[in-house]
């Protein structure tokens, strides 16, 4: 969202709901004052095992940690205790097929389910400590292998389904894993996705799986390697089998999952037990105000951290019924969403910016055709929400009846950072921000100098002090952690955002202030994009960038020099685009693809990416003065014309 996009309106929410904001602001600053006895009355969220020491040992910045010596299990905390407490036959998840098919399973159901292929896992020689790849779609076997996982301590590391190869078999060998689940294969927009085929070709790049487990879910053919490769259904033998949880200590590993940086090589954000749970479950609570009875539907990937924080662990702590659907939210029509919605008479929904931008698209129609009234509270997450459609969510969708949570947080934080609170009471909404810090999140704005900003000044956004849902270190490289987050304004956790915090306080995030991207709420890296392409034998320099985008937030627009030789090969583009398709996945396949004979380049031989993409933006290039070949400047230019034509003539 651009700075001028910011919208003056404010909405009265006690039209909404109204606690008012006095509790928040009692309980904020309780939070900052007396963090010892906050968090100590917050972890109660949780059965503990072991009561933890100290609540907080900095001692050793930045690795923070939390409710230190405490013991805990993340799969006895979303299961077990809840089958002591009421909850065995309510229902866990409702799992919706994209063909519309429907799979209810309660908390007992998900508990047995878990214990069965926990049994599994240590039957296949799995133990505390060892690394799992999980690579599944948006099937319930996907919360069962994580729960399964958390359950033995060992350490899972969910690859979203839509990556492809490339970006599997660097995520397999980063974290050492000794076995991958997945499917045979997924559906999307009615059509099969082959993954057991991508996991063999990243198995040819890597050397530590020894086992692949398969469910079997579209009945693809698939190849089953004898010494390797098991059916899920062959190994989920015991239903009625106990597994006791290893009691885990609060800062344990639980989870690693990689997100993209400023490097080709995406960062393995590595969470902990205890915190990261105490923080998902009280971020939720705090935000959502959800209730026992509620339909909670995250209509998130279960790949990326909104799906691991809001779809599995954070509902199940709470002894929720969320919705999890496996397709498209457009198929197979642009009412599907608004459908379930209506079918199940879901309460809470949290989507993206991007999804509701996708079906404001289409138009009212849609909505109209179904009974929305269910619905008490509205969410989005991932990227900024321009008040246009903030405002046709809470209108169309809402029906000026739900209060809009617009959560701003990152994979590394576990959990929402600054986000209406509503259960502590809601201040009047602004349409595009994401308002006040939860509590125990001290936010600050900063100029390049770590100068404090004033009032309406934009800036970067940092933090001052460790949250408990904060990431424990980054998986193999505690010295990238130090240097990316901690460098730039020593004692203070630097995230990468531009920020603006208004004159009442309100928080509004303008994007990120590095070369990450944001497509369609997915944190994407130029450079591995840029690496994707350098590897292909045609291309001999690339230039990747994001360029605006109405629906998406942002596209991948990429300029290449091919090599001598392959100046004049055909289809050249369509193969990049396939390239980058099957190495990274379909998400990361830029929308242009400009080929030209030479790129902006500083003296020392550096491309200039930021030239490359201001003129192809039509914008200032700012200081060219170490530009050595300005003929490239028109070269970009003329490719950025000619496509414009083509594309203005189809
Ligand atoms: C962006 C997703 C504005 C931001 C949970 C952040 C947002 C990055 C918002 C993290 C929001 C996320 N408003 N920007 N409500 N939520 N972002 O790690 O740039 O996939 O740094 O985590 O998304 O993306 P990630």
């Amino acid at each position: 969202m651009a700075e001028e996009d910011r919208s003056k309106d404010v909405l009265p929410t006690s039209e909404v709901y109204h606690p008012g904001i006095g509790s928040y602001q009692q309980v904020y600053r309780e939070s900052l004052e007396s963090p010892e006895d906050f968090w100590s009355k917050q972890a109660g969220i949780l059965d503990w095992h072991k009561r933890w020491d100290k609540v907080l040992d900095d001692s050793n910045p930045p690795f923070y940690r939390w409710f230190v010596n405490g013991k805990l299990n993340a799969s006895y905390n979303a299961l077990d205790r809840h089958l002591l407490h009421g909850r065995r036959n309510k229902a866990a998840y409702i799992w919706i097929a994209e063909n519309g098919d429907e799979k209810i399973v309660t908390y007992d159901g998900l508990y047995r389910r878990v214990n069965n292929f926990a049994r599994a896992l240590i039957d296949l020689g799995m133990k505390k400590g060892d690394r799992v790849i999980i690579y599944l779609p948006m099937i319930l076997e996907a919360p069962v292998a994580m729960l399964a996982a958390a359950r033995l301590g060992i350490v899972f590391s969910f690859v979203f389904a839509g990556f492809g190869a490339g970006a599997l078999a660097e995520r397999i060998n980063d974290s050492g894993a000794k076995m991958v689940i997945t499917a045979d294969g997924a559906f999307r927009n009615g059509k099969v996705v082959e993954l057991k085929k991508i996991v063999d070709e990243a198995l040819e790049s890597t050397s530590t799986v020894t086992t692949v487990v398969v469910v079997k879910r579209t009945g693809t053919d698939v190849q089953m390697d004898e010494e390797r490769d098991i059916w899920w259904h062959d190994v989920m033998k015991d239903s009625s089998t106990y597994v006791e949880p290893e009691w885990m200590d609060s800062n344990d590993p639980l989870y690693i999952l990689y997100t993209s940086g400023t490097t080709g090589k995406p960062k393995g954000a590595v969470h902990g037990n205890g915190g990261y749970s105490v923080w998902v479950a009280n971020t939720l609570r705090w935000a959502f105000d959800p209730r026992e009875d509620d339909r909670w539907w995250c209509a998130a990937d279960i790949g990326w951290v909104t799906g691991h924080s809001y779809i599995v662990f954070a509902p199940l702590f709470l002894g929720l019924t969320s919705i999890m659907y496996e397709g498209s939210i457009t198929y197979p029509a642009p009412d599907r969403l608004w459908e379930i919605i209506d079918r199940y008479r879901v309460n809470l929904l949290y989507t993206s910016p991007t999804a509701i931008r996708t079906l404001m698209r289409f138009g009212e129609k849609y909505p109209k055709m179904h009974d929305l009234s269910s619905l008490r509270v509205l969410g989005t997450v991932g990227e900024p929400i321009n008040p246009a459609a903030w405002k046709w969510y809470y209108e169309h969708i809402g029906h000026s009846n739900c209060p809009i949570i617009d959560t701003y947080w990152q994979t590394e934080t576990g959990g929402f950072m600054i986000a209406p609170p509503l259960a502590l009471g809601l201040p009047p909404l602004k349409p595009g921000s994401a308002t006040f810090p939860m509590p125990g999140v001290d936010p600050v704005i900063l100029d390049e100098h770590g100068k404090e900003l004033k009032a309406e000044e934009k800036g970067y956004i940092a933090y001052r002090r460790p949250w408990p849902g904060m990431f424990l270190t980054l998986n193999n490289d505690p010295e990238r952690f130090k240097k990316v987050y901690f460098e730039k304004y020593p004692g203070k956790y630097f995230c990468g955002d531009y920020a603006i915090r208004d004159s009442d306080g309100y928080y509004w995030l303008l994007g990120r202030a590095d070369e990450v991207l944001n497509v369609a709420g997915h944190r994407l890296g130029t450079i591995e994009v840029e690496d994707a392409l350098i590897s292909s034998k045609e291309v001999a320099e690339s230039a990747v960038f994001g360029k605006p985008d109405p629906v998406k937030g942002e596209v991948i627009v990429a300029f290449v020099v091919l090599k001598e030789q392959y100046q004049d090969e055909p289809d050249i583009v369509a193969k990049l685009r396939k390239r980058i398709r099957e190495d990274l996945g379909p998400i990361y396949v830029p929308e242009e693809i400009h080929i030209v004979k030479t790129l902006p380049k500083t003296r020392s031989g550096k491309i200039m990416r930021r030239v490359v993409k201001a003129v192809a933006l039509n914008q200032l290039p700012g200081d060219i003065s170490t530009l050595e070949n300005s003929a490239s400047v028109d070269e970009v230019k003329a490719a950025i014309e000619i496509f414009s034509k083509e594309t203005r003539k189809k």
